[in-house]
């Protein structure tokens, strides 16, 4: 696995423990290496020294002959990939020179700009072969034209089967086992739909601000960062028909389908269907232009979301007139990830009180699945519905460490299956519902509603669920 950008926040958070983890439950092939590139100027031993103090101290759990085997792995090139010169291309080459049969990764955790020159650096430099594979970070674009543009670039060098653009959210233990419970069980289908399902609610909260990422965050923002990938992934895997097999096409076949049938939000209605925040100095910390940073806010910052809500319609039979709540945001609360599923109210009540059900599906932390229904209060008085979760939680049921989202991915990676990867026209199709939002944003040039670090963003997203009866599910879960 040769990771350009191999020094960088992903790599040391994300993907050498993944890698680390993998190792020690014998998941990597005697002789696999990971071949880290960037333009530090490191050497190998430089490299291991680096990821001794910065990635082992947060490890799971860590064995001194694992870890040593797991170091034995890595090697260190200096390449500037835009620069004039070559020697990093000629050092990679000598590293990978007589292992044209083993399979060959080139995980791009870098800016999207440097795709396309990357790709092409390693074609000029002859490495790429037929088990070669090209890992994408997201984010692919700004927008629909720079994600093709990329997409043209990348695909110039690789075919599409050898393009795996990740989703983090994809890998994520919860988000696969909500295809086993909808498509392995019989008792959902027949509710799953308009009939039954009054709306859905999909929450992805961080506690976390943005502290040193303002060169990044300003051009994002969450509509990009979070809303174009992860939640709009969520809502497919929660609105898609079930798929024939359980195979690369058939998933992202269905997936597509969905984000085809999102009703465009265009022009005024972003008013009504969206909500734009920015948070500003309050419990939990400085405010977005306050954090402390290497640049300093510019116009950009003061316009960009750190959090959003939007409303989206699914315009198709299974879900004509079921509103989709999507939210997230930086510096709430809590950090918290759930996909709830409000059923329709009974259509007549012979109790006092009660209320619908509502099937909470936690992604993270304390990943589980709960039924809300309706019980009774014991007691010999008045009968009163209240609601009361029937609960599953996974680290209880399966007393097992539940792997890291990258863990699972490159594993996949590795296997050449790309399920869970994200094709081409899915990017396309989720930056096409994606674009008019943020174009209406921008063309009205105003700031985002401000709301105070450590809340659940501005009031008008309250509102937006306010105005037709609805609130969003605050309460947590055992
Ligand atoms: C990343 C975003 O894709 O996902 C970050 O760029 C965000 O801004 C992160 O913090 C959240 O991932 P997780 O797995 O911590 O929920």
């Amino acid at each position: 696995m040769i990771v350009f950008g191999g020094t960088g926040d992903l790599s040391m958070r994300k993907l050498l423990p993944a890698l680390y983890h993998s190792d020690r439950d014998g998941r990597l092939a005697p002789g696999s290496r990971v071949i880290a590139l960037s333009r530090g100027g490191l050497t190998d031993a430089g490299f291991r020294g680096k990821v001794e103090a910065e990635v082992r101290p947060g490890l799971h759990a860590d064995d001194a002959e694992g870890w040593e085997r797991f170091l034995g792995r890595l090697r260190h090139v200096s390449l500037d990939v835009g620069g004039p010169r070559r020697d990093g291309w000629t050092a990679l080459t000598h590293l990978l020179a007589g292992r044209e049969d083993t399979a060959r990764i080139f995980y791009l955790a870098s800016p999207p700009a440097t795709f396309g020159p990357f790709c092409r650096g390693v074609h000029d430099a002859g490495l790429v072969t037929p088990r070669s594979r090209v890992v994408l970070e997201k984010p692919l674009g700004r927008d629909l034209a720079g994600a093709r543009r990329i997409n043209d670039e990348v695909g110039a060098i690789f075919g599409e089967h050898q393009i795996f653009r990740i989703d983090h959210y994809l890998g994520k233990e919860t988000v696969q086992n909500l295809l086993v419970l909808r498509f392995a069980n019989a008792f959902l289908e027949p509710i799953w739909n308009s009939l039954w399902i009054d709306h859905v609610q999909i929450t992805v909260a961080e506690s976390v601000g943005t502290p040193g990422r303002r060169g990044y965050y300003d051009q994002a923002g969450a509509l990009r960062d979070m809303v174009q990938n992860h939640l709009l992934q969520l809502l497919c895997l929660v609105a898609m028909e079930p798929p024939s097999r359980n195979d690369r096409e058939s998933i992202r076949d269905e997936k597509l389908k969905v984000l085809q049938a999102l009703r465009p939000i265009t022009g005024t209605e972003a008013d009504r269907f969206t909500v734009r925040g920015q948070y500003v100095a309050g419990e939990a910390g400085p405010g977005y232009l306050d954090e402390p940073d290497q640049t300093a806010p510019t116009t950009a910052s003061h316009r960009v979301e750190t959090f959003t809500a939007v409303r989206a319609e699914v315009k198709n039979w299974r879900w004509a007139g079921v509103p989709f709540y999507l939210r997230t945001g930086k510096r709430m609360p809590y950090r918290r990830s759930e996909i709830v599923v409000q059923f329709k109210d009974v259509p007549h009540s012979i109790f006092p009180g009660g209320g619908p059900n509502r099937l909470v599906l936690r992604l993270q932390p304390g990943e589980g699945i709960h039924l809300h229904i309706m019980a009774k209060e014991p007691g010999a008085g008045e009968v009163v519905p209240r609601p009361v979760p029937l609960s599953l939680s996974f680290a209880d049921t399966f007393r097992t460490r539940v792997p890291e989202a990258y863990e699972r991915l490159l594993m996949d990676v590795l296997a050449g299956n790309p399920t869970l990867f994200m094709r081409r026209d899915e990017v396309e199709a989720a930056w096409s519902w994606i674009d008019p939002i943020a174009a209406t944003w921008e063309a009205a040039g105003t700031a985002p509603d401000p709301y105070p670090a450590g809340t659940s963003g501005p009031a008008a997203a309250h509102e937006m669920l306010g105005r037709s009866g609805r609130a969003w599910h605050e309460e947590d879960l055992p």
